[in-house]
Parts: structure tokens; sequence; C-alpha cells
């Protein structure tokens, strides 16, 4: 199939690339080159350095391409700044989006496969505040993680808010013009061309500060736990999009709480860094646990997570020692 890939350069991006490509697919790539980076780029396609927001430059893309499928993984994805600047989030984010989606509708794709966030679309679940819980309110099992798909969307963010639009845009065009869809809700990713310097990817920083014996620090007390899984599962997962039959959201983790303190000591070990970490205090709003159930994309797409923690860190470590971005 020849598939348009949004967001090609970017850290997520340019592992699904590779990875439709080794299935056997033809892509085409666009990127405005916003975070994403040229060298990210796998070879033997066509790339358009596009914006979401350029209608006239998506709408050439398109007559020249004719692609039979998207996979659309740009974004803006950095929650500080979405709260800071909620147009530019918005224009994006939901207007780019929906620009793709005409675009599908006109040309009659195949399949639409987003890049949503399990982590900004749940936020803390729908009663599960710290507040609300230190009064003594207990919430209905369904809004606490292990998040599922019917889990309540309650974003604590723009950026949530953003992802949790596009997925009801993405719904209506499926079912008023149908537009078969897959919307991937990721836990935390991590692995190999990650920003070491970006706001966000606990993972990279901490490897990147690690390997250059910077200081580290940790927001919050390091309590928080999230849902890490490795970039390849994910770039797996949207292969299998593609070739599934069925429309829906999936969750895609490992199902597996990890403490933030507890990456730092397994990193720590890892590159043999010795310092103690400074403790800043918590950004407001900043969620404190999350993780996924992904039963239903092991159901409909049979995916499951199969790089572990310990093997993925080991990797990333290594692709930032040889890549020798720390410096
Ligand atoms: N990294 C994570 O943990 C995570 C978790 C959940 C969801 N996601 C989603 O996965 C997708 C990929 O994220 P990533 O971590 O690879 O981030 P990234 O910043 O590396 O990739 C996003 C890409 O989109 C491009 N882009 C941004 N604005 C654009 C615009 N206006 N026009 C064209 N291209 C534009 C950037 O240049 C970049 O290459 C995003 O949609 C993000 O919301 C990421």
């Amino acid at each position: 199939m020849k598939i348009l890939v949004t967001g090609a350069a970017g850290f997520i991006g340019s592992h699904v690339v590779q990875w439709l490509q080794n299935a056997g697919h033809e892509t085409v790539l666009l990127d405005n080159l916003r975070t994403g980076k040229r060298a990210h780029l796998p070879a033997g396609a066509p790339f358009y350095e596009v914006d979401l927001r350029d209608q006239a430059g998506l709408a050439e893309l398109f007559a020249v391409e004719r692609p039979q499928a998207i996979v659309h993984q740009a974004a803006l994805a950095n929650v500080r700044e979405s709260m800071e600047d909620p147009i530019t989030y918005a224009e994006v984010n939901i207007i780019g989006t929906l620009h793709l989606l005409e675009l599908a509708k006109s040309y009659g794709c195949s399949k639409f496969v987003f890049a949503s966030t399990g982590g900004a679309v749940y936020g803390e679940g729908e009663d599960g505040t710290e507040s609300e819980l230190a009064e003594g309110k207990t919430a209905p099992k369904s809004s606490t993680p292990p998040f599922t798909e019917k889990s309540p969307a309650n974003p604590m963010d723009n950026y949530g808010a953003n992802k949790l639009s596009c997925e009801h845009y993405i719904k209506l065009y499926s079912k008023n013009y149908g537009l078969p869809h897959v919307i991937l809700r990721y836990g935390n990713v991590y692995g190999p061309r990650q920003d070491i310097r970006g706001e966000a990817g606990v993972i990279a920083i901490f490897v990147g500060a690690m390997i250059a014996d910077r200081p580290t620090h940790i927001t919050g007390d390091g309590a928080q736990v999230r849902d890490f899984v490795y970039v390849e599962d994910v770039a797996r997962a949207n292969v299998l999009a593609i070739a599934t039959d069925v429309s829906g959201v999936y969750n895609l983790g490992t199902g597996q709480p990890t403490e933030i303190n507890s990456i730092y000591r397994l990193l720590a070990e890892l590159t043999g860094y010795g310092r103690k970490p400074a403790y800043r205090p918590r950004p407001a709003g900043e969620v404190r646990a999350t993780w996924l159930d992904s039963t239903k994309a092991g159901q409909d797409l049979g995916w499951e997570a199969e790089v572990d923690l310990p093997d993925g860190l080991r990797r990333t470590v290594e692709w930032v020692r040889t890549a020798g971005v720390h410096d």
C-alpha cells in the first residue's frame, strides 16, 4: 500500500516509516522539521517539507502522490507549551488533522491511523484526582489505572484535549464517510532517536545527562508512575493497524506501572552514573499515575509489547552512546 506518514522525521514517526517499509509498503513522508530531524528520515521515499496548516501544500502532495492510507504521527506534543499557546496547538493538532481527514475523504483513502496518547487522554481518570481521593472519595474501578479504552477520558491539559478532539473527528469521518480508522493511544514511548533535550521523554533526558555526567533532576517525589513502552513496539503496532480490517481505539502499553525513581536507578546502574538527582516541585496538573490495559490491542490487532524495560533501556543507552548525541 502507498502510505503517507506525517511526522516522519520525528522520534516515533521515523521508526514507523522503517517498519512500514520493511513490511513492503511504499511510503511518502511529510514533516515541517519543527522538532523532527532530516537525519532521521529513512532513505528511499519522497519527502515533503510541508506544514500541517498549509492546506494548499497538503492538497498538492495528495494530487501528486495519491496515498491510499495515512499514518498521522505529526503533532505539537509538549504539554507545557500547549498551555502557553493553545491557539497554535489547536491549529496544528486539530485543524491540521482536519485537513488530512478532508483529503482522506476526497481521495477515498482506505485507512487513517492516528497517534493518540493514553497518558494525556485519560488524565487521572474521572474521579481519581488526588484531592478527591484525599477527601475519602473512592473512584469507580473503570476510571482508575490501568485504564482501558472504556475508561472515561479526562484530559488535564490542552494537548490531551487536542488529541481527544481529533479522536472524535476521526470517528465521525469513519461513520459519515466510511473512512476506516485505528486510533492508537500510546503510553510513554521511549527508545533511540528520542530528543535528550526535550521537555518530555524522561528516559532520553536521564540517559543523555547521565552519559555526559551532567546533573539530573526529578520533578515531584519521583513516585509518579508511567507505562513505558518501547518505540519499536509502537512502530510495529502501526503496521498491524494498517493491516487490520477493524476500526477502533487501542491502548498501547506494557500494563506495567513504573516509578520515575525506578527508571532513575536502573539507568544510573546501566550508565555508571553516581550523582544523586535534585528533586524539584511537581508542576501543577501533572498526572500522578497512569498505566494502560492493552488487552483489546492483543485481541483485535494481535499486538502486545515485546521489549521489556531492562532490554529497552539497555538499547536506548547503547544508542545514545553510539550516536554521540549526549555531548
Ligand atoms: N513520545 C511519546 O511518549 C508519545 C506518547 C503519546 C503520543 N505521542 C504522539 O506520537 C506522535 C509522535 O510523537 P514523537 O514523540 O515522535 O514527537 P516528535 O516531536 O519527535 O515528532 C513529531 C513530528 O511532527 C512534526 N511536526 C510538528 N508540527 C508539525 C506541523 N505543523 N507540520 C508538519 N509536521 C509537524 C515534528 O517536526 C516532528 O518530526 C505525536 O502525535 C505525539 O503526540 C507521543
